[in-house]
């Protein structure tokens, strides 16, 4: 198969392009309506044989790729590593290999070890999709975060967003940077020195060490998700502390005094990262992250699938719109 527009694999926003990212959510854009019909099915992917191969627990990320992949008619098969070989010592590459041999056609692979994905797509000829890999990225997270922001905001150009918290950990985080600022938006972080790595600086953010004027600044809050279970040492005195000093809550907000977008990729910390009302709120639009998420993995599932992006919208339609 030629390589289409973003070539073989998606494993992360670093390597693309601002021309492929706009690519990607433009081709989602047809793709929404999709989801919105009583019969959510098109034969765009009929007879593409897609394995999820998850090393990591996910609820959106995995059900979302599932339904993406069979509102498009292919067949997905779900593998959990906790049901797989991988648990009698068969490693990354072998297990992939014995799935490649059942001839199937990409992979969507989560996993806990920060370059994996590309680990394995350097190894075998199916299209492999980074459903994220480790604290390094998560790709389709952060373009369903891209279009929802589009959506509210028309562009994302100038547009001020502030990713605030556990950035550390966050592979959500990294392909928000890379996505926002090639798409010319304005990034900021915000969160305690102690969950903001080293070379932050380096990516071009500012950087917010009071949620007060981070809220002040921005368009738009991405709040991430506190990953206790990535931290070995204290780096925060506790849960409670965080929530006064670092907590997205109503008052703050209120206290602003002007409209300011949520997002948060899930799962949430309530109570946390994030208060209730904030999350239930208003200006929330974390539900909106996650019906756009469909979208976005149907387009890139179409894009690496060799699908034209001039034709999505006859793929739509019910023609194969150039795919496979
Ligand atoms: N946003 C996200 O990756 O959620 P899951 O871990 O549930 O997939």
């Amino acid at each position: 198969m030629t390589p289409g527009p973003l070539g073989k694999d998606l494993l992360g926003l670093e390597p693309l392009s601002g021309d492929q990212i706009r690519l990607i959510l433009d081709t989602a854009e047809p793709f929404k309506e999709i989801s919105e019909r009583a019969i959510k099915k098109v034969p765009t992917l009929r007879g593409a044989t897609i394995v999820n191969l998850f090393f990591e627990p996910s609820t959106r990320t995995r059900v979302s790729f599932e339904f993406a992949e069979k509102r498009l008619s292919a067949d997905p098969v779900n593998v959990a590593a906790s049901s797989s070989s991988v648990t009698k010592g068969e490693t990354l590459v072998d297990t992939a290999r014995n799935l490649e041999a059942m001839r199937i056609d990409m992979v969507v692979m989560r996993h806990g070890a920060s370059g994996a994905a590309q680990f394995l797509a350097e190894r075998i000829e199916s299209n492999v999709i980074n459903a994220g890999d480790g604290t390094h990225e998560h790709p389709t997270q952060g373009l369903l975060d891209l279009l929802t922001l589009r959506d509210r905001f028309t562009t994302l150009e100038g547009l001020k967003v502030c990713l605030c918290g556990d950035v550390l950990h966050s592979r959500v985080a990294r392909s928000n940077i890379w996505g926002l600022t090639k798409m010319g938006a304005q990034v900021a972080v915000c969160g305690p020195r102690s969950l903001l790595p080293n070379a932050i600086d380096e990516m071009g953010v500012t950087i917010f060490d009071h949620i007060e004027d981070a809220i002040g600044w921005a368009d738009a809050l991405n709040v991430l998700r506190l990953q206790l279970e990535r931290m070995t040492a204290g780096y925060i005195p506790s849960l409670r502390e965080y929530n006064r000093v670092f907590g997205v809550t109503r008052e703050r907000l209120d206290r602003a005094g002007r409209d300011v977008l949520i997002l948060h990729p899930g799962p949430m910390n309530r109570g946390v990262e994030i208060d209730s009302d904030v999350a239930d709120g208003p200006f929330s639009v974390i539900l909106d992250q996650v019906t756009n998420g469909v979208a976005i993995r149907m387009a890139v599932l179409y894009l690496l699938s060799g699908g034209r992006p001039e034709l999505a919208e006859a793929a739509k339609g019910g023609g194969a719109g150039g795919a496979r």
